[in-house]
C-alpha cells in the first residue's frame, strides 16, 4: 500500500511483502502511545492495520484493541488483523467522531487512542472510489460509500463563491476563482459525473504554464473536494474532546496529519487543554476553575526522518502530535 502523498493527497502506508504494511512514523507512534500489556488501544482509523498490528504487539497477548474506520473496505484488513492479533478486538464502522463519542458515553475507557487522518490507498487505488485525478471514474470521494454528500453533489450544486473557499481555504489553488467559475459555466450544460470532466475544466481554467508546473493541475481542487465531502475538519474537532474523554488519567492521545489545517487543530486543543483556565487575560484570578486535561508530549509536530522518506517520499508531509492526559 502506498503512502501519504504529495503534501496532503495519498495515503500512508507501503506495500510490504504482498498484504503487510509499514505505516508512517510508526515507531514515533509506538515510543509516544507506549502502549503496554493490559491496555485498552483504541485505533480510530484503522485502514489497512498497519499501526494497530505495531500496536497490537505491544499490548504482548494481554489487552484490548478497538479498531474504527467509516470505510467498509477496512474491514477485510481487519478480519486478516484480527486472526493474527493475539489480543481481544473489535471493528466499529462509523465516523470516529461518533463512535469515540458513543464510546465514551458508554463509559469506555481507554489507555491509547490514535488518529491517522486521511486517506488510504485501499480508497484512492480503487477507481470506482473516485479520489483519483490519474484515472476517469465517478465523481465520489466519499470514505463511507453510504454517505450522502458525494463530490459530484458539491461540484453541481454548491454555489460558486462556496467553491471559491474550498478549493483556496483546503487546497491553497491558487487559480480557485477561474476553476469555480468554469464548473458554473459547464455545468449550466451537463452536470458532472466522472472525475475526467472535472478534471479537463480545471485544465482550461487555469493558464497554460500552471498545467505543467508542479504536480497536477487538479491535485489541489481533488484534495479540497475530498477535505469537504468527508467533512475532514469538523470530525477531528468532534473527535478530540470525545477521545480525551475516553482517556483514563496517564492515557496517551496520537494525532498524525497531513494537512496544516488539521495540525492547527490538534495544536490548540492540546494547548487549550494543556493551559486550563478559560478566564478572559484580564481577568486577576482564575474563576473558571478549569485544570489542565493534557501535557503535551510534542513541543514541535514529529515529522519523518530522511530515512522514512526516503524509502516513502510521500510521508513527507505527516505530522504527528502526542499528548499524555494529566
Ligand atoms: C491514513 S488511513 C489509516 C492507515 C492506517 N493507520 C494503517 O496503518 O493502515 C486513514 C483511514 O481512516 C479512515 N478515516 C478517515 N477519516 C475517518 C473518520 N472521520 N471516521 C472514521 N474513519 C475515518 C479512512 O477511511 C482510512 O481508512
Amino acid at each position: 500500500m502506498p503512502s501519504k502523498g504529495a503534501p496532503n493527497m495519498l495515503p500512508n502506508v507501503l506495500p510490504h511483502a504482498g498484504s503487510d504494511h509499514v505505516p508512517v512514523l510508526a515507531e514515533e507512534v509506538r515510543e509516544l502511545l507506549a502502549v503496554r500489556p493490559g491496555d485498552t488501544v483504541v485505533d480510530a482509523t484503522f485502514g489497512a492495520g498497519g499501526h494497530a498490528r505495531v500496536l497490537a504487539q505491544d499490548l504482548a497477548g494481554s489487552g484490548k484493541l478497538v479498531a474504527i474506520d467509516r470505510d467498509p473496505g477496512a474491514k477485510p484488513y481487519f478480519d486478516r488483523f484480527k486472526a493474527g492479533a493475539g489480543v481481544e478486538v473489535r471493528f466499529l464502522r462509523g465516523d470516529f467522531a461518533l463512535v469515540l463519542s458513543q464510546l465514551a458515553g458508554n463509559g469506555v475507557k481507554a489507555d491509547a487512542v490514535l488518529l491517522d487522518l486521511g486517506i488510504s490507498s485501499m480508497q484512492v487505488d480503487r477507481p470506482e472510489r473516485g479520489f483519483s485525478y490519474a484515472t476517469d471514474a465517478p465523481l465520489d470521494m466519499r470514505m463511507d460509500p453510504s454517505s450522502e454528500t458525494t463530490a459530484a453533489t458539491i461540484v453541481n450544486t454548491w454555489e460558486e463563491r462556496e467553491l471559491v473557499t474550498i478549493f483556496r481555504r483546503y487546497g491553497e489553488e491558487r487559480y480557485a476563482t477561474q476553476i469555480a467559475r468554469a464548473i458554473v459555466r459547464t455545468r449550466a450544460e451537463r452536470s458532472f459525473t466522472r472525475t475526467g470532466e472535472l478534471v479537463d475544466t480545471i485544465k482550461l481554467a487555469i493558464p497554460t504554464p500552471a498545467r505543467f508546473g508542479e504536480g497536477h493541475p487538479a491535485k489541489r481542487v481533488f484534495q479540497a473536494l475530498r477535505i469537504a465531502v468527508n467533512d475532514e475538519l469538523g470530525q477531528l474537532e468532534a473527535a478530540l474532546p470525545a477521545a480525551l474523554e475516553m482517556l483514563r488519567p496517564g492515557g496517551r492521545l496520537a494525532v498524525i496529519s497531513f494537512h496544516s489545517l488539521e495540525d492547527r487543530i490538534v495544536k490548540r486543543f492540546v494547548a487549550a487543554e494543556a493551559k486550563g483556565c478559560t478566564c478572559p487575560p484580564d481577568f486577576p484570578v482564575c474563576v473558571c476553575g478549569k485544570e489542565p486535561t493534557l501535557r503535551s508530549l510534542t513541543r514541535k509536530p514529529v515529522r519523518p526522518g530522511a530515512q522514512e522518506t526516503d524509502v516513502n517520499p510521500r510521508a513527507a508531509s505527516a505530522r504527528l502530535r502526542a499528548a499524555v492526559k494529566v
